[in-house]
């Protein structure tokens, strides 16, 4: 394959091809600058017209990641995490879910990049959604869109789950 850009490619594809959620975590925190790096790389994200319609709560309060916790129904091993990243975005636009869905992701990229683990955990259309908007005192303009549980990763290597070939999600120029 001749690759256009060689090292920003090979390292970028094998990020991408390596991710994988992680719910375990070690009792150590995630440092900071490494926090702000991937939240930034979540602000670099596609939006649509650029409109940005997100904002992040960084939660590493313990007390406050349990109260996450239990209140998200597939989230419990939040109150484990070294801390989880709210992703809220303005209810009214109308691609707020495609635009924090791609800041999500971003930020999960980034911290598996830094050699960090992490989990998207069900924030829009759940049951619990306002209960933690007003947790942590976000204004109703904004809704949550996810919630990314983050620490340092309590689990032997790497572990991907198994994903549809190619062949059967795949169609050139038409489907058939
Ligand atoms: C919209 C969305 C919601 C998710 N919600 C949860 C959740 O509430 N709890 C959880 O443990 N994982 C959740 N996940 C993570 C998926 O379970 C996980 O990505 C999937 O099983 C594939 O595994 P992988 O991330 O290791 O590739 C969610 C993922 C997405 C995209």
């Amino acid at each position: 394959m001749n690759v256009r850009n060689p090292g920003i490619a090979n390292f970028g594809i094998t990020v991408i091809q390596s991710r994988h959620s992680v719910r375990k975590f070690k009792d150590e925190p995630v440092p900071p600058e490494f926090v702000r790096k991937a939240l930034e790389c979540a602000s670099k994200a596609c939006t649509a017209c650029n409109v940005q319609p997100w904002i992040f709560v960084q939660v590493e309060d313990r007390e406050t990641l349990g109260k996450i916790a239990d209140l998200a129904t597939y989230g419990k091993f939040i109150a484990g995490a070294g801390l989880c990243i709210l992703v809220f975005g303005e209810k009214d636009h109308p691609f707020v879910i495609e635009d924090c869905s791609a800041a999500t992701q971003n930020l999960l990229l980034a911290l598996h990049a830094y050699g960090y683990g992490g989990c998207w955990v069900a924030g829009d259309k759940t049951p619990y959604a306002e209960a933690v908007r007003a947790l942590v005192n976000v204004p109703d303009k904004y809704k949550l869109v996810s919630i990314v549980a983050a620490g340092v990763p309590d689990v032997g290597g790497i572990s991907l789950v198994e994903k549809k070939k190619l062949e059967d999600i795949v169609f050139h120029e038409k489907y058939e």
